[in-house]
């Protein structure tokens, strides 16, 4: 059952829900306060017991995260923490609202995690063209310095804290953690190879924690709540807390941000918050940002053992299927930023993964081979393909090149390339077919095409 919620948006609505005043009549810094009398493992407890998943796309539980830092700070070897709002996936525009509507949340969240994982400096790495956002974050620190809330003494006590906005340029490889701190240290913005861990060498090559800008923006609604309470909220309770802001765009009437607690459906996302399909029927989601694989609006859960975790969907529509990190995992797909994009009977899906495999190729920082010669391979073949002048020999080479990438890379970025694409050929490989022997002239209709070839 869709159970709006408003724990993060509760300012969305007024005009100066960016302000110091507006954020203070609401409650705000109370938790930051708190935190300066509590100990870390106080506060860390607290995120666990929340069971937020991060924000950022992978979904990994928040509190064992902070857990990683070292206990003890050596003095040589300052704690960071780094705040990632690059937000480059492309449907994803959540971190934007809160930064540039309620940016108090995110310096609270700031204060508090510094204070969980022994840091004094918290970077909030935000994309240089977001220039309200970043605006409104300034205005935000400026006001909680004056305050006393930030500085060599927060809230009187004896534990300096300060926030800073670095602008990155604007590349999606930079919202991969350790890309971002390799821009943020001013270096060229590639991966680095993991371990080291940026909770053991990450900023400077300091122990770093990188959480996602929702993320940090929750933690106040954590520590008011308490966690305990912060996750029963959630559909998904013990297994995933809290509220948590989902996007939806593309082809439905109401696209924008909306907060509910955890375990929406996609049906819920698309009908109830987006407004419907816009133009045509439900074709297919991308459920989480552009790397996640697609799922066709026809699908249905194929869990027939009982100890699947999604048994009890068995032969429901995968529409029904409360949205959360294992059990879209269980999907074949991920969670990803929660911010779902909707393609309608009236998009092309051979033209929407040229499209995505442009942006791929574009983006790819070219450290490692299979990444940067795969992505330019997907899109030349899918050049072809487009042109009309592609073969069906040519979908099994697109499967090959992707499968290549996979796994093969530094990062994560090879499979946000490879996952999409494989995604799109298998369960669109009848329109892909019909594409290549048409030359993209065909005018069936794409859900009773799918069904003719399913027969
Ligand atoms: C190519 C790529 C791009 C990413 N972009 C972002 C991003 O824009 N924002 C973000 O928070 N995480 C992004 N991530 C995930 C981060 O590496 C990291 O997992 C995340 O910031 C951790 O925050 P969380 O634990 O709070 O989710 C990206 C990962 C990859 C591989």
């Amino acid at each position: 059952m869709l159970q709006r919620t408003e724990h993060l948006t509760k300012r969305y609505g007024t005009k100066d829900g960016h302000t110091l005043e507006r954020y203070l009549a609401d409650g705000g810094y109370e938790q930051a306060r708190r935190a300066m009398s509590m100990s870390r493992e106080e506060i860390v407890n607290e995120c666990k017991a929340a069971n937020l998943r991060g924000r950022g796309g992978a979904g990994f539980p928040m509190g064992i995260k902070w857990s990683f830092m070292a206990p003890k700070v050596a003095p040589e070897r300052p704690h960071y923490l780094v705040i990632n709002a690059d937000e480059g996936e492309p449907g994803t525009f959540k971190d934007r609202t809160l930064m540039e509507k309620d940016p108090h949340s995110t310096i609270e969240g700031c204060i508090i995690g510094c204070r969980a994982i022994g840091a004094h400096v918290a970077y909030i790495y935000v994309r240089d063209e977001l220039h309200l956002a970043k605006d409104r974050l300034w205005g935000a620190i400026r006001e909680a310095k004056e305050k006393g809330y930030l500085g060599a003494k927060p809230f009187g006590v004896d534990y300096p804290v300060e926030v800073y906005v670095h602008a990155g340029a604007g590349a999606y490889i930079c919202g991969e953690e350790t890309s971002l701190l390799n821009s943020l240290e001013g270096r060229r913005g590639e991966p680095r190879l993991k371990p080291p861990f940026p909770a053991q060498a990450g900023a400077f090559g300091m122990p770093t924690t990188v959480n996602n800008l929702e993320s940090i923006a929750t933690v106040p609604t954590v520590m008011r709540l308490g966690g305990e309470n912060f996750s029963k909220m959630s559909a998904l309770h013990p297994k995933e807390g809290g509220c948590r802001l989902y996007g939806v765009s593309g082809h439905v009437k109401t696209p924008g941000i909306f907060e509910c607690a955890v375990g929406v459906t996609l049906r819920e996302l698309i009908y109830d918050l987006g407004g419907g399909v816009k133009g045509g029927e439900l074709l297919a989601v991308i459920p989480g940002g552009s790397s996640t694989p697609i799922l066709r609006a026809d699908e249905l859960v194929n869990a027939p053992n009982e100890k699947d975790a999604l048994h009890a969907w068995h032969g429901k529509s995968v529409l029904d299927v409360p949205m959360g990190v294992e059990t879209f995992r269980g999907l074949g797909t991920m969670l990803g930023t929660c911010c779902a994009t909707v393609l309608s009977t009236q998009a092309c899906p051979v033209r929407a993964m040229h499209n995505l495999m442009r942006f791929y190729r574009v983006e790819s920082c070219g450290q490692c081979t299979p990444c940067r010669e795969g992505s330019g391979w997907l899109e030349r073949l899918l050049d072809k393909i487009v042109a009309g002048t592609g073969t069906l020999d040519d979908l099994n080479r697109l499967s090959e090149v992707a499968n290549s990438i996979m796994g093969n890379t530094i990062c994560a970025f090879g499979e946000g390339t490879a996952m999409p694409a494989l995604g799109f050929l298998k369960k669109f490989r009848p329109e892909f077919e019909e594409y290549i022997r048409t030359g993209g002239r065909s005018s069936t209709n794409r859900l009773e095409l799918h069904a003719a070839a399913a027969e």
